[in-house]
């Protein structure tokens, strides 16, 4: 699998997502400008010594990850408010899960250009707008590698 940070804030956040994806085998695209320098102290702090074990490109904007993404790359965009829960998907090894900023969440026209594509996982209450980012990560990205059927799996 693939996990897509556009813009990413936080440190803690991105270092946790990093952890995640060593753990998980999974690609991390970090897509720029970062909220933080990438020799951020809380950044490896929160990814510990696992940064070294995670496959991961930085990508300068959107536009230089879109153009070189292969020919019919599946790309889901998990966002508060999609037509579709994110169980509902049925996710391939290879797909890219795009995740959005902290506080500003996905570019709206991103998400309307891909509205068949825009995943999100239910709230249960109007006090709370939205979840933290890396546990959105987890959820969604351990629903993929549910449906593949933990392939892969260590004991
Ligand atoms: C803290 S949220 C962004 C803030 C949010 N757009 C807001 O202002 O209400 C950061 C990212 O976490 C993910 N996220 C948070 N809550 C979500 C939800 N209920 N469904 C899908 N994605 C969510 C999205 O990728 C979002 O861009």
């Amino acid at each position: 699998m693939n996990i897509v940070l556009v813009e990413p804030e936080i440190p803690p956040n991105t270092g946790n997502v990093a952890r995640l994806c060593a753990a998980t085998k999974t690609v991390l695209h970090l897509i720029e400008p970062f909220g933080f320098k990438l020799n951020d102290t809380r950044l490896k702090r929160a990814g510990m010594d696992y940064w070294r074990h995670v496959e991961w490109h930085r990508w300068a904007s959107w536009k230089a990850f879109e153009e070189k993404l292969r020919v019919g790359a599946q790309l889901w965009f998990i966002e508060s408010n999609g037509l579709k829960l994110y169980s509902e998907a049925k996710f391939s090894p290879d797909d890219y899960l795009v995740f959005g900023r902290e506080t500003a969440g996905l570019p709206k026209q991103l998400l309307e250009q891909n509205r068949d594509r825009w995943l999100r996982i239910p709230m249960f209450n109007v006090q709370s707008r939205s979840l933290n980012l890396s546990n959105c990560v987890a959820l969604v990205l351990f629903e993929a590698l549910r449906q593949q059927r933990f392939k892969g799996e260590i004991r």
